[in-house]
């Protein structure tokens, strides 16, 4: 049996449908009236370790989504709570949506990633580390006024869809992938300037509007820090990532 937790949220929804016809599933939610239709539900909520315990039971494979909480002590209380349930109802194996870098960045932006990463590391348990890099559905340019601007300077961004990172994480739950692992998931690298010329658009460069998340991530994005590569998003996919200017010409895929 799998278990998806956070399975309620975008990215828990899109492992769901992947793995519905491919195993024995279960949702575990924080409410259970969220639970995606057509698989077992269990409440699991990251708050409270006793009901994870509870969710965990009999679960061989586990896929611990990383929670939304924006306060860092609390998240990787939270993901602690987790592994520690996980591990006291013998799940046989943890998959994680880490994020790139968490293991060399252990404070800033990865911090919880790090903590979380060690604290599976810390169980013994056989575990695969995905790595998520920003998901290119919230960075999806938008044009106005018949131009496309941004922050970015022309620099790559590393992106990946969520819809890739679900069916990625659904081969690595019910395929013959060697645990003990991590894998640094990239999507195909592209540029503002890229996708304004193959919209057949103008490309505007533009300063940050105030100090709000988009302006600091355009930072990173100026400072090259969204460029690297690897190809393992593309090895557990079998084929090559959707790309940003794929799904601007050829709107949304079916889910
Ligand atoms: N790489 C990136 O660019 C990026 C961007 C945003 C987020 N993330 C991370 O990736 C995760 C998945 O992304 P997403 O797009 O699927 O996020 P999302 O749609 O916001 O879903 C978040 C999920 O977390 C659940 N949750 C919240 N608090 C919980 C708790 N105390 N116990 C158990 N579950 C709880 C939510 O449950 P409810 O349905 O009950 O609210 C929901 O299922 C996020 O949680 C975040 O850690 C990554």
């Amino acid at each position: 049996m799998i278990a998806v937790s956070a399975a309620s949220g975008a990215l828990g929804r899109l492992v769901i449908d992947r793995l519905r016809t491919r195993a024995e599933v279960v949702a575990v939610v924080r409410d259970p009236v969220r639970a995606p239709a057509g698989v077992q539900a269990r409440r699991g909520d990251y708050d409270d370790p006793a009901s994870l315990r509870t969710a965990f039971e009999g679960v061989e494979r586990l896929l611990l989504i990383s929670s939304p909480e924006l306060d860092t002590p609390r998240r990787i209380a939270q993901h602690q709570a987790a592994v520690t349930a996980a591990a006291d109802a013998g799940v046989a194996a943890i998959a994680f949506t880490s994020f790139l870098d968490a293991d060399t960045a252990p404070t800033g932006l990865t911090e919880a990633y790090h903590a979380t990463e060690q604290a599976i590391l810390a169980t013994g348990l056989p575990y695969t580390f995905l790595r998520h890099p920003f998901y290119s559905d919230a960075f999806l340019p938008r044009v106005t006024g018949g131009e496309l601007t941004s922050g970015t300077a022309g620099r790559g961004l590393n992106t990946a869809f969520r819809s890739d990172l679900a069916e990625a994480a659904a081969n690595v739950l019910t395929g013959e992938t060697p645990l003990g692992r991590a894998y640094d998931l990239t999507g195909p690298l592209w540029t503002h300037p890229e996708v304004a010329e193959a919209l057949g658009v103008t490309y505007r460069e533009v300063p940050d509007s105030g100090r709000g998340p988009m302006s600091w991530i355009n930072g990173l994005i100026r400072a090259g820090a969204l460029e690297r590569q690897t190809s393992d998003l593309e090895h557990l996919l079998g084929r090559p990532a959707e790309t940003v200017i794929a799904r601007l010409l050829g709107g949304e895929p079916a889910q």
